[in-house]
């Protein structure tokens, strides 16, 4: 296997930083051009825990476009769209991405954007939502993406949150066999948020054009060209870039917040350190913008850089097939691939002995990461062996921006360990701890943890909720940040990421709450109580399945509530939550103080060896449950 400790730099790189944090992330920041440069490296002082470079100004679109074009890399591809859904692709330079960027906004401050002011940006995988995002950098606003695969109400309070002065749409977005008509989306949340934006960019997209609403729309691309390019705006390094919801263990979100200084240092450091890329090298991040492995690695991380980033609009599989990542990696000459373990699932059923793959020159390929969802080592051993390069698991999280794990190639890779995540990076003194908040000895199971401070990149905080921030990562454990997964580090100081320790279920590498759809089946009129579980899927990792218990009286059929619950979910969360499958149950299995025992129903579901909790209400329950699950199509 590749790589070997003794040609790796990573113990002494991690002790150097150790030794001394402030001194490695103001080297790091040396990477960047500053309006006023970092003289103070970390305030302990400011904010929740302390904040990164308080004193420095910079603007981040200016590192990731101008400083590029000033340096003479203008004529150098800076994205590359390819799209097999609408079979069209296009490639923008330095210069050319930096002049749309500067027109839109433009068009953006036309409308009242200014430093500051939020931008709520709804799009399919085009161009346009990276541009839309850079443009709102250019400004000092402060945007926010939403999946496109989430629902109207789920958008909806996202705008309630955020209070986005304008939105930034599609007409459309395009899944393999439909068309998703965006705009009624877009119209549907505005009604229901209390917030309304004053301004909507739409971009028309060919596929399926839509009405604009008069007085709030303008087309895209209209406002676009009749916009006057706007400079970099200097902000201070501690001003937000981006909020970025994701699934709390409640049905309201959670806004990341993102800052423009530490976001920058940390995510352009990444690139060399742990991708080992350089300007001119091309990077693809096959996820979406509407995740964070998008804004890091498919718009910040690679654009930073001076890399080529390459923007997909596509499926692993059916678009046209299970071939279409090796298309896209050897056409474009990509460098490094980095993908959820999930689309290799889905390649790996269609495409076992790689068939497809043999088809493409894979020679400029040097490595593939995956994060998103831990990687099963068969599926690890399985690409490892088509493609002969390294894979290398690497775990993170929305809120921290890039990774807490992995496996360096900017110093030499370690020996790898299939099913594990690597060692920490420069930056997070991680711990495990037990539910007292001790640490564990070496190779047992706990929380994972990280001692604050949290390094650059990481979130200071939620979006207008610091009381939020304080309870939902730093009041379990004082002094620390809880990840909410649980894992253990091996004796050779290799960290294995197991399971989450709360509701979140993570589905083909989206993070969903199990609770937040809880909330959803337990607003139905014949529900009167609800527990959804996430089982195990041999493509998604992880799929929801809903139990309800009926309301006394309740004569319906149970096949057409089931439907009902599915098309609820579909509704108020999304397609992306993939629920599918909901059965009634006589009762739900509880401890004696009432608590569903959602844990043991998980392992009746994946057929895994369970106790009868001691604490059970009555045990003649989990056969109950478990004739009904064993009815669940696997
Ligand atoms: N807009 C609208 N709908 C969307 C959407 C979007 N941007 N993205 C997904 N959806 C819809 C899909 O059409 C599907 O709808 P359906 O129930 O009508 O079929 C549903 O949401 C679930 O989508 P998806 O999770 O993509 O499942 P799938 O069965 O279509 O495809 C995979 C399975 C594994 C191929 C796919 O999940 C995948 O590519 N995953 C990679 C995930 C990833 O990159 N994660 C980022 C973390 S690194
Ligand atoms: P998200 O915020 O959507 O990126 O999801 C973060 C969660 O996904 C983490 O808390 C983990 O539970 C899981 N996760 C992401 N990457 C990995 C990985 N490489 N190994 C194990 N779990 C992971």
């Amino acid at each position: 296997m590749e790589g070997s400790s003794s040609a790796s730099r990573y113990d002494e790189t991690y002790a150097a930083w150790r030794a001394d944090p402030e001194g490695y992330w103001a080297v790091a920041a040396q990477a960047l051009d500053w309006d006023v440069a970092p003289r103070r490296i970390f305030d302990p002082g400011m904010g929740v825990y302390g904040r990164w470079f308080p004193d420095a100004r910079l603007n981040t679109c200016h590192n990731a476009l101008d400083r590029h074009v000033a340096a003479g890399r203008g004529e150098q591809p800076a994205l590359i769209w390819d799209s097999p859904v609408t079979g069209r692709s296009a490639t923008f330079t330095y210069a050319a991405l930096r002049d749309r960027v500067a027109r839109v906004a433009g068009a953006l401050a036309a409308r009242g954007v200014g430093t500051g002011d939020r931008v709520v940006i709804y799009m399919p995988m085009v161009p346009e939502a990276a541009i839309a995002m850079l443009a709102c950098a250019r400004l000092g606003a402060v945007h926010s993406v939403v999946f496109g695969g989430f629902a109207a109400a789920e958008l909806a309070a996202r705008i309630a949150d955020a209070q986005p002065k304008a939105v930034i749409s599609a007409s459309c977005g395009i899944e393999p066999g439909r068309v998703v008509k965006y705009k009624p989306l877009l119209d549907a949340a505005i009604a229901l948020s209390p917030h309304k934006p004053q301004h909507a960019l739409i971009l028309q997209r060919p596929e399926q054009p839509c009405e604009l609403t008069p007085g709030r729309d303008t087309d895209f691309l209209e406002a676009e060209t009749a916009a006057t390019p706007h400079p970099c705006v200097p902000v201070a390094a501690t001003d937000p870039l981006y909020i970025l919801y994701t699934s709390g263990t409640t049905g309201a979100p959670k806004g990341i917040l993102r800052d423009n200084g530490g976001h920058a240092v940390a995510v352009l450091h990444s690139m060399s350190l742990l991708y080992g890329l350089k300007s001119g090298d091309v990077m693809w991040t096959a996820s979406d913008v509407g995740w964070v492995v998008g804004h890091s690695y498919i718009v910040y991380g690679p654009l930073l850089a001076g890399c080529t980033s390459v923007l997909y609009e596509g499926k692993p599989v059916g678009t046209p097939d299970a071939g279409a990542f090796w298309r896209v990696a050897a056409q474009h000459g990509v460098k490094v691939l980095f993908t959820a373990p999930t689309a290799l699932r889905a390649i790996k059923k269609e495409d076992p002995e790689g068939r497809l793959l043999a088809r493409h020159d894979l020679g400029r390929l040097e490595a593939l990461f995956l994060a998103g969802e831990r990687c099963d080592p068969p599926t690890a051993e399985w690409v490892h062996a088509l493609l002969h390069r390294p894979v290398i698991d690497h775990w993170w999280q929305t809120e921290t921006g890039w990774t807490i794990t992995g496996n360096f190639r900017g110093l030499g890779l370690f020996p790898a360990r299939f099913g594990s995540g690597g060692k920490p990076a420069p930056g997070y003194d991680l711990r495990v701890l037990d539910e007292a908040g001790r640490e564990v000895p070496r190779g047992q199971i706990g929380t994972l943890a990280i001692r604050l401070p949290l390094p650059p990149s990481n979130l200071p905080t939620l979006w207008n909720a610091d009381a939020r921030f304080r309870s939902a990562y730093l009041e379990a454990f004082p002094g620390h940040y809880n990840t909410s997964d649980a894992g253990m580090v091996d004796a050779d100081g290799y960290v294995w990421v197991m399971s989450r320790t709360d509701d979140i279920i993570n589905v083909a590498g989206h993070r969903l709450s199990t609770g937040a759809m809880e909330e959803v089946l337990a607003a139905h009129p014949d529900v009167a109580e609800c527990a959804v579980i996430g089982v195990k899927d041999s493509v998604k990792g992880q799929v929801p399945l809903g139990l309800v218990v009926l309301k006394a009286g309740v004569r319906r059929e149970e096949a057409e509530i089931a439907r009902d619950l599915v098309a609820l979910v579909r509704e108020r969360i999304g397609p992306v939550a993939a629920f599918k499958e909901a059965r009634v149950v006589a009762r739900l299995p509880k401890t004696r103080s009432g608590k569903i025992l959602r844990g043991t129903i998980r392992r009746i579901a994946d057929g895994e060896t369970y106790a009868v909790p001691p604490t059970i209400d009555d045990p003649a329950i989990l056969d109950e449950i478990a004739g009904v699950l064993a009815s669940v199509e696997k």
